[in-house]
């Protein structure tokens, strides 16, 4: 029988295993990560957040946060992204990513933001903004602040620093 991986909302006992992926993606400097940072004092589970299961094991885990931009709500912070190290490239991250963006549209996002690497996001449709429009706490290079539009022209609603909503 083909199985396939099961993406779905992340509950508060798939914790120990989200904190257990992120230590083995993203090393100790973790926690010094905008997304971290952003997050302080939020909980950790969050309706638009999404795990993928393959055969009962978390393969990959994406936070969702929703902020306001410029005090402005509405926008969804993306990140941290991890797939489990021995997993990478079976397009469980883009599967993710594809159905968190899908789902954040339909519960009424209307940009979805991220700090990362161009080259990926991009085939998404997350586009580096314009410099100087959108701000984060602590040191990020402004070329990695990528922006997605969920609904037409939104990205022109939202200008500012990124705070928890
Ligand atoms: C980045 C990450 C989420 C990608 O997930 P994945 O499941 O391995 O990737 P997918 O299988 O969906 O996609 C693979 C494709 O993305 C490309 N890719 C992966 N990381 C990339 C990067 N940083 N820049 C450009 N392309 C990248 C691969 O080359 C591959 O390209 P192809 O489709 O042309 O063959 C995952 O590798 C990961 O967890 N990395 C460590 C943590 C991290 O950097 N997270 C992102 C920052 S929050």
């Amino acid at each position: 029988m083909h199985s396939d991986i099961e993406i779905r909302p992340v509950t508060e006992r798939d914790l120990p295993a989200i904190a257990a992926l992120h230590a083995r993606a993203f090393g100790p400097g973790r926690f010094a990560r905008t997304a971290y940072r952003i997050r302080e004092g939020t909980t950790d589970v969050t309706p638009n957040s999404r795990v993928a299961i393959f055969e009962n094991a978390l393969v990959a885990a994406l936070h969702a946060t929703p902020v306001r931009i410029g005090g402005t709500p509405g926008a969804l912070l993306i990140g941290p992204v991890a797939v489990e190290p021995a997993e990478k490239g079976k397009k469980y991250g883009q599967r993710l990513i594809a159905r968190a963006l899908e789902d954040a549209d339909a519960d009424g996002f209307r940009i979805a933001i991220l700090v990362g690497d161009e080259p990926y996001y991009g085939r998404f449709g997350f586009t580096p903004i314009q410099p100087g429009r959108i701000w984060m706490p602590g040191p990020v290079d402004p070329r990695r602040i990528l922006a997605r539009e969920l609904a037409e022209g939104a990205l022109a609603e939202f200008t500012g620093l990124v705070a928890a909503a």
